[in-house]
C-alpha cells in the first residue's frame, strides 16, 4: 500500500526557562494510503505534540531537532516555510481538535465558515458552487436540516454537532490525511459512538488516511487499523489493531488494556488505572522511561533504553523482556515458563 506519511526520528522539545522539555524523543511512523492509525497513550506521552509537529502548529519555543524527518507524499515537510505549509494545511492535510470552539470562528454563521475554507483553495468555485458542496458535506455529516443549519452560528449547535461541522470542514477539500487530536473526548459516549462510525464511513469514501490520536485504547479498537503506542515521548509499541489486543507485547501497554472501561461493567465500578505518573520531560528518564511504574522491571531497565524491536510482522515493541535473550521466568510475563535461549537470565 501507498505510503502517505513518513516520520523518521522525529524529536521535538521545547525550550523553557526552566530547561529543555523534551516532549518527543525520536519518533518513527508511517501512515498509509486509506488507513486509520491510532496513536493511544496517557496524557503527556507526546501524542499531541509529534501531530502538531507534522505542520508545525507548536509554540514558539518549540524546536523540532536536527535528523527529524517528515516526509509527505514525497515532500519533506521540515524543509518548508511556514506559509508553503499554511497552503497544504487544509488542501492535503486537515486537522481537528478535542475543543471545536478553539478552531470556529463565533462570528460567522458555520456554513459560511465551511464555504470559505472551500473557496481559499478552490477560488473558482461559483458562490452557489460553494453553498451546495457545503450542504452536501453538512449532509454526509449528519447534520439535520442542513438549509436551515446552514445560517446558524457556533453557539446555537450542542457540542456533538459543533464536532460534525468541524469534521465538514476538515474534508471540504477532500485532504489525503486527516488528523483527529482527541475529537471525541469530550463527548458522551453516545455521540462519540456515532461520530466514530461516521470518520470510517467517509475514511471509506474519501480514502483519506487517519491519525486518530487518543487516550482510550477502548477507542482505538472501535476505529483503527493500526496503533502506536506512546509513552514518555517515544513509542512503545506498534501494532494492528488485533494483535494489540490479543497479543500485547509491553507492560506499559497490558496497563492501557487493563484501564480500557467495561460496557458491561457498572458505571460507578472506579477502572484501574496505572498506578504512578509519567515521567518529568525535562529530565527524562535515560532508561526505559516506564520503569518506575513497571511491575516487571529490572535493574537495566532504569539504566539503559531498550531498543525498539521488531517482535512479529508489523509488531515491534521496546521493552527488555521482548529481547531474545531475555530471562524466562515468573516476572516475564512474555516468556513465562518458556526457556528463552536455555542459557537463562541475561539481563538483571
Ligand atoms: N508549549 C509547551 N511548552 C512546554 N512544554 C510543553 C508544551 N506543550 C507540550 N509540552 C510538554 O510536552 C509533553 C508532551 O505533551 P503533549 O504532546 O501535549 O502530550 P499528549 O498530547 O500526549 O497529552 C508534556 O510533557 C507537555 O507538558
Ligand atoms: S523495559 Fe523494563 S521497565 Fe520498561 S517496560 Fe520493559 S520490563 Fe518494564
Ligand atoms: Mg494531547
Amino acid at each position: 500500500m501507498e505510503t502517505v506519511l513518513q516520520i523518521e526520528n522525529l524529536r521535538t522539545s521545547f525550550m523553557t526557562s526552566s530547561g529543555e522539555v523534551q516532549a518527543v524523543r525520536g519518533v518513527s511512523f508511517q501512515v498509509k494510503k486509506g488507513e486509520i492509525l491510532g496513536i493511544v497513550g496517557e496524557s503527556g506521552s507526546g501524542k499531541s505534540v509529534t501531530s502538531m509537529s507534522i505542520l508545525r502548529l507548536l509554540a514558539d519555543t518549540a524546536v523540532i531537532k536536527e535528523g527529524s524527518s517528515i516526509q509527505f507524499e514525497g515532500t519533506d515537510l521540515i524543509g518548508l516555510s511556514r506559509k508553503q505549509l499554511r497552503k497544504i494545511r487544509g488542501e492535503k492535510i486537515s486537522m481537528i481538535f478535542q475543543d471545536p470552539m478553539s478552531s470556529l470562528n463565533p462570528l460567522i454563521p458555520v456554513g459560511k465558515q465551511v464555504s470559505e475554507m472551500m473557496k481559499e483553495h478552490h477560488p473558482e468555485m461559483t458562490k452557489e458552487q460553494l453553498k451546495s458542496e457545503t450542504l452536501k458535506l453538512f449532509e454526509k455529516v449528519r447534520i439535520p436540516e442542513p438549509e436551515k443549519r446552514y445560517g446558524s452560528y457556533p453557539h446555537e449547535f450542542s457540542g456533538g454537532m459543533r464536532q460534525r461541522v468541524m469534521i465538514a470542514m476538515a474534508l471540504a477539500n477532500k485532504p489525503r490525511l486527516l488528523i483527529a487530536d482527541e475529537p471525541t473526548t469530550a463527548l458522551d459516549v453516545t455521540i462519540q459512538d456515532q461520530i466514530l462510525r461516521q470518520l470510517r464511513e467517509l475514511e471509506k469514501e474519501y480514502q483519506t488516511s487517519i491519525i486518530f490520536i487518543t487516550h482510550d485504547l477502548g477507542v482505538v479498537a472501535e476505529l483503527c487499523d493500526r496503533v502506536v503506542v506512546m509513552y514518555g515521548g517515544l513509542i512503545m509499541e506498534e501494532a494492528l489493531i488485533d494483535d494489540i489486543f490479543e497479543n500485547p507485547s509491553h507492560p506499559y501497554t497490558m496497563g492501557l488494556i487493563a484501564s480500557i472501561p467495561d460496557p458491561q461493567q457498572d458505571k460507578n465500578v472506579r477502572l484501574q488505572p496505572i498506578p504512578g505518573s509519567p515521567p518529568d520531560m525535562t529530565n527524562p528518564p535515560k532508561g526505559c522511561p516506564f520503569a518506575p511504574r513497571c511491575p516487571y522491571a529490572r535493574r537495566i531497565c532504569a539504566q539503559e533504553l531498550p531498543d525498539f524491536v521488531e517482535i512479529g510482522e508489523g509488531h515491534k515493541s521496546r521493552c527488555f523482556l521482548q529481547l531474545p535473550d531475555a530471562p524466562a521466568d515468573e516476572h516475564n510475563p512474555f516468556r513465562k515458563g518458556k526457556a528463552a535461549n536455555g542459557q537463562g537470565p541475561v539481563i538483571g
